[in-house]
């Protein structure tokens, strides 16, 4: 079977989040299931090497205001399809924001650009190769669904993933004819959201199924304090919506073979995280002989990931003798406070500012444990590392946090099956008492060890919702095929 990705961001190549961490690990996780993919993104400077080693495979004298090709590349063994069109595309910096901070004003223009070929593709535009399915990621492929829908030409059935329904893709509604859509589309049934075009809205209701990235989070996009205004459509397309948790790239994120850590360690070999620990320490400029659980945080910085709770339960983690390594960047206001934090708790509380993937990974090796008190969280990838890295995650209960970490509850405690902490309501006063608990479980070494190596062991791989990924695509197709 073959199948277009659609998507904005794909790891190594190009990432702000989560997104680029599935794009780049599923289609690898699909090939052994007889599943091909290629990945269609833009060719943003971060792959212009790529490009040029690709080969043009078609072209498009104006789309969206200039020339653009595809180009065909494959690098890191993934197939690409390479979106060139420099006046989109080819500038500086973050691929959605300018340097004022502010959404590109043509992000309408650039994305939709990139959903119009892939729905060329769908349709058979490429000599050698046509899709039997799209998988259109986030609004920024949300589209794809729509063109194809509004075609006279056969096509491919398409699946849309929500991995965050908070970015909808709003736009002007002025802008309907300019990005080639019918305006027969323009309805509160179809793409309008409270009178402008929802390019995610679109991809929902013109995709034939619609999966997001856990099952809890597949129920709470139904409820009014989650869907973000389209909770009404997702429980009209319940039929069609699934929850598939993530899975991480074990290769990529091995504490086994980790170039970024200062040892490598396992379940059996947990006594050498403590050299990683010591580096973390180090460069965060904690106190080297910090005796409770060294706490991390990496993170962009917004009200989603509820590190703002996070800064008002400061006093309660460093009265504990806890320490805490904060890296993200993200919100100004967020930013300035950690920074701040750190001043007011030299040697217990250490921050850095920014976006590092190699001091990511040493951190979930240093670390004891890993925060995340996010008010809603589709999925959310750091407390699987965490997991794999033995470093526990401290989570709320929320979304994919819900479906990955088991509490350490008396019950559970007995049960001999806890693999962190979890803490509800989503509140300061909740997270304080989690890590109250954290700390408790810390102070008794041989119950935390086994927690480490239960951890450590807890399946965080792709296997099973790869296949269930191909299921999904198979029904598509099969469906496709009766209706003739
Ligand atoms: P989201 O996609 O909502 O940001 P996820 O937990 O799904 O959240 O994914 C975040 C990804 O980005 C993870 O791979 C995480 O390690 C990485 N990440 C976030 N902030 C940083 C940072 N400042 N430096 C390095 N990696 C980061
Ligand atoms: C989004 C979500 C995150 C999820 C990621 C990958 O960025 O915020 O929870 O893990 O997508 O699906």
């Amino acid at each position: 079977m073959n199948l277009l990705f659609v998507a904005s961001e794909c790891a190594p190549f190009v990432k702000t989040g989560g997104l680029a961490d599935v794009v780049g690990a599923l289609p690898k996780a699909l090939a052994p299931l007889g599943v091909t993919a290629r990945v269609m993104l833009p060719a943003y400077p971060a792959l212009a090497e790529v490009a040029a080693a690709g080969e043009e495979v078609w072209h498009h004298a104006d789309l969206q205001g200039g020339p653009a090709r595809l180009i065909a590349a494959k690098a890191e063994e993934i197939d690409l399809l390479l979106l060139d069109a420099p006046h989109l595309y080819d500038r500086p910096g973050n691929i959605y924001l300018g340097s004022d901070g502010q959404d590109w004003p043509d992000n309408a223009q650039r994305f939709a650009a990139l959903s119009y070929a892939a729905a060329e593709v769908a349709m058979g535009a490429l000599e050698n190769w046509q899709p039997d399915i799209v998988h259109a990621h986030d609004w920024q492929a949300g589209l794809v669904p729509a063109y194809l829908h509004q075609s006279d030409a056969p096509t491919p059935p398409c699946v849309l993933t929500i991995h965050n329904i908070a970015f909808q893709g709003l736009f002007d509604a002025s802008l309907m004819t300019s990005l080639g859509l019918s305006s027969a589309l323009y309805t509160s049934e179809g793409m309008e959201y409270f009178g402008r075009i929802g390019f995610l809205k679109a991809g929902v209701v013109f995709a034939g199924k619609i999966t997001t990235v856990s099952p809890t989070y597949a129920r709470e996009l139904m409820q009014p304090e989650f869907g973000m205004g389209l909770e009404g459509l997702m429980r009209a397309r319940q039929a069609d919506l699934s929850g598939i948790l993530n899975g991480i790239d074990l290769q990529a994120w091995n504490p086994e073979d980790d170039p970024a850590l200062e040892t490598p360690y396992s379940a059996r070999r947990l006594k050498a995280k403590a050299a990683n620990r010591g580096e973390v320490l180090r460069r965060f400029g904690l106190q080297p002989d910090l005796q409770g659980p060294l706490f991390c945080v990496i993170s962009r910085l917004t009200t989603q990931k509820g590190l703002d709770m996070l800064l008002d339960a400061l006093p309660a983690l460093v009265g504990r003798g806890a320490g805490l390594a904060v890296l993200g960047s993200g919100d100004k206001a967020l930013e300035a406070g950690y920074v701040a934090a750190a001043h007011a708790h030299p040697g217990a509380v250490g921050v850095i500012i920014g976006y590092d993937e190699p001091l990511s990974h040493l951190m979930q090796g240093g670390s004891d444990a890993i925060l995340i008190p996010s008010r809603f969280e589709p999925c959310g990838l750091t407390q699987l590392y965490g997991l794999r890295y033995g470093t526990l995650p401290v989570v709320a209960r929320t979304g994919g946090l819900a479906d990955t970490v088991i509490d350490a509850n008396e019950a559970a405690r007995a049960a001999k099956c806890a693999t962190g902490v979890q803490f509800a309501p989503v509140t300061t006063a909740a997270l304080e008492q989690a890590i109250h608990r954290t700390c408790d479980l810390y102070a008794q070494p041989t119950e935390w060890a086994a927690m480490m190596r239960r951890a450590m062991r807890h399946p965080v791989g792709w296997d099973v919702s790869a296949a269930a990924y191909r299921d999904i695509y198979a029904d598509l197709v099969t469906t496709d095929a009766a209706q003739g």
